[in-house]
This record gives structure tokens, C-alpha cells and sequence, in this order.
């Protein structure tokens, strides 16, 4: 049985990477694929406990990385490796991109931290591709207060969001073939046609 692949969706809350996530997993189930969409934080009963903590509760921000490598490590041990392995392909909204973009980039942790606890938990496995939807500060903005309620990412300034999403666009010059950029201001059936072409080049 060949190994499926792992896709990932990553961008700053109010890029509308949500929106996409179905398409994917919609896209590769015509392909005749076992999909299995999932998130993080959370994707198995443990990780969305964690959720829980890690977007409504207080805490310091060393405690939220190492939170988000738990949740992460439980991810990869009960649903993402057996999937793979099962020769299903596993879409996830978010993975260790979002730790670089918003535990280093937006709280300034350092990156070899995170690093660290990358090469721990992944021991060398990574995405085969991921789709970055990037959108200008004022537009994310402007789609995270037309939303209903603030979680604590959500709730922070401006600024953070500008370090994240500086953030993720640094990753995708350093890793040009994994991670796709795709400008979020273009219409969803635009980005749709986009998405297709680069889900076709994954074979
Ligand atoms: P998100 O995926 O945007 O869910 P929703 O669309 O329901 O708001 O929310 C998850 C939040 O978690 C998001 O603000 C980014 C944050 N996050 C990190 O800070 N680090 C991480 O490693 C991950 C996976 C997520």
C-alpha cells in the first residue's frame, strides 16, 4: 500500500483558509482517495481538549508552544501516522508552520525552540504541500471582525498578525516547493482553479 500524502492549510486568522479546506479534501475524494480532514490544535479527543485550553485560557508563552507540541504529538501518533501509513492522504487546517508564524513570529519565541521540539515530535516527517493563503493585514482585519466571537488568537493587535504573517511568507521563501502561496484576495473560484492545479502536481 503507498503512503498518502499530507496536505496542510496555513495562513492568518481572517485569510479564509477555511473555506478551502473542504474543496481539498472534496477535490482528492474525485480523485478516488481516502481523505481524512482533520485540525490543529486538536484532531484527535485529547488535542481538541487542548484546544479548548489553548484558545480560551491565559497562559505563558512557552506553556502554549509546548501545548501545541502535545497536541501535535498525539495528532501524529493516533490519526495522522496510521492514516498515512493506511495509504489514506490527511488534510489538516494548520500544522508546524502556524508554531513558526505565531509562537516564534507572533510572540517571539526563538525559532530554534521550536526547532527543537519539531525535530522531537516529527522526527523528520513534514508536509508535502502546503497551501499558504496570504492576505494583507487590512483585509484579515476586516474578516476577523466580521466574525462572531474573538478566541485569544483573534483578540490579539494588529501588529501580531503583520509578525505572523511576515512569518509564514519568510518559511515559503526558505521551503519554495512545499509551501504554495496563494493571494487570498482572489475570488474563492479563482483560488479554487489555483488549488486544483497544484493538487494535480502532487500525482
Ligand atoms: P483556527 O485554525 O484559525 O481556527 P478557527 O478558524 O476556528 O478560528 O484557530 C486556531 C488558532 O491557533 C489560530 O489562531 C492559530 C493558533 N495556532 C498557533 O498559534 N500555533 C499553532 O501551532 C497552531 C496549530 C495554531
Amino acid at each position: 500500500m503507498t503512503r498518502g500524502k499530507f496536505i496542510t492549510l496555513e495562513g492568518v486568522d481572517g485569510a479564509g483558509k477555511s473555506t478551502h479546506l473542504e474543496f481539498v479534501a472534496d477535490w482528492l475524494r474525485r480523485q478516488g482517495r481516502e481523505v481524512v480532514v482533520t485540525r490543529e490544535p486538536g484532531g484527535t479527543p485529547l488535542g481538541e481538549a487542548l484546544r479548548e485550553l489553548l484558545l480560551h485560557r491565559d497562559m505563558d508563552a512557552d506553556t502554549e508552544l509546548l501545548l501545541m507540541f502535545a497536541a501535535r504529538q498525539q495528532h501524529l501518533a493516533e490519526l495522522i501516522r496510521p492514516a498515512l501509513a493506511r495509504g489514506a492522504w490527511v488534510v489538516s487546517d494548520r500544522f508546524t508552520d502556524a508554531s513558526y508564524a505565531y509562537q516564534c513570529g507572533g510572540r517571539g519565541i526563538d525559532a530554534e525552540r521550536i526547532a527543537a521540539l519539531e525535530a522531537w515530535v516529527q522526527r523528520g516527517f513534514a508536509p508535502d504541500l502546503t497551501l499558504l493563503f496570504d492576505v494583507p493585514p487590512d483585509v484579515a482585519e476586516a474578516r476577523r471582525s466580521a466574525a462572531r466571537t474573538a478566541d485569544r488568537f483573534e483578540r490579539e493587535a494588529d501588529s501580531f498578525f503583520s509578525r505572523v504573517r511576515n512569518a509564514y511568507l519568510e518559511r515559503a521563501r526558505a521551503e519554495p516547493a512545499r509551501i504554495r502561496v496563494l493571494d487570498a484576495r482572489h475570488s474563492i473560484a479563482e483560488l479554487q482553479i489555483e488549488i486544483g492545479h497544484l493538487l494535480e502536481g502532487l500525482g
